[in-house]
């Protein structure tokens, strides 16, 4: 049920990108039940709808939009359409990203390699801009938050141009943290390591690779979407009204030792 205006996200309006399916729908669903009115977007308007309709039965409020995020109109779009909605915008999930390219790094193909930027970088950073600086002509807090990946804290061996984007939204939500202080704006990153979602397929069903991350886990477990979904909450709430430029491991200890 959703916890209306009590929540701890009570009267926030909240955009949340990939928000169709895995952790984008774990989150929007976790701030919808925390009280935010939540724009959900991603390219596909059909996976949207199921999460917007499970959000409005238990009670909250969804706005689904479709948008690629790595086209600078169509960002703008969103933003534009999101606040003609709900009137404004006061956090951000960036989460929608794509890894087209499994392998060693030096096979990469410049197509695949310039999808991954495009998307997993511009596509952040513009979303960023537009909300940050909508916040700014409204002289209002807010919260960004990034979904990296602990693929950008390491070695990611044949997942090397994805692990590469996601050391750069590391290094976009710090600095930008720094930026954006004095006008209110918080900024903060999640980087969870192995997630049950249609994204880590190729990893999650090869049964050697998943039981090599899960033996170097000290909870013993791949995670599912719900596991990522309350840190979500908490760093876009007031009780992190503290906390910014944090990067924000959820790995079950992977990376650990
Ligand atoms: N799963 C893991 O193990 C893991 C680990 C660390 C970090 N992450 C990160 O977690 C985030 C979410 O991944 P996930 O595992 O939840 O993946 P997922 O279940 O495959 O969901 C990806 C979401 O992104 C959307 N999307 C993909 N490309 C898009 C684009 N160009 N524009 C707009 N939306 C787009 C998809 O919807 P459409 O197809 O409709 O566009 C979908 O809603 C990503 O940033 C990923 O890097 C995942």
């Amino acid at each position: 049920m959703s916890a209306g205006a009590e929540g701890r996200l009570g009267g926030k309006v909240s955009l949340i990108t990939g928000a169709s399916r895995g952790i984008g729908a774990a989150i929007a669903r976790a701030m919808a039940r925390e009280g935010a009115q939540v724009v959900l977007a991603s390219r596909k308007l059909e996976g949207l709808r199921e999460v917007a309709d499970q959000i409005t039965e238990a009670g909250g409020t969804a706005e689904p939009i479709a948008c690629h995020i790595g086209h600078d109109e169509a960002r703008r779009a969103l933003v534009a359409q999101a606040i003609e909605r709900f009137g404004r915008i006061d956090v951000l999930v960036n989460n929608a990203a794509t890894n087209p390219h499994f392998g060693p790094m030096l096979s990469v193909d410049w197509g695949a390699f310039r999808k991954t930027f495009e998307v997993n970088v511009e596509g952040y950073f513009g979303l960023t801009r537009e909300v940050a600086l909508h916040l700014r002509a409204r002289k209002a807090p807010g919260s960004i938050l990034s979904v990296s990946s602990v693929m950008g804290t390491m070695a990611a061996p044949l997942q090397g141009v994805y692990g590469m984007t996601k050391a750069a939204v590391i290094s976009m939500t710090r600095t930008l943290a720094m930026e954006l202080g004095s006008d209110g704006i918080r900024v903060n990153a999640l980087a969870p390591g192995l997630i049950e979602t249609k994204f880590a397929a190729a990893l999650t069903s090869n049964e050697a690779i998943r039981e090599r991350i899960v033996a170097r886990t000290a909870l013993g477990r791949v995670g599912v979407p719900e596991d990522v979904a309350g840190a979500a909450v908490f760093l876009c709430s007031d009780e992190a009204s503290y906390v910014t430029g944090h990067v924000l491991t959820i790995d079950a200890g992977w990376t650990l030792g």
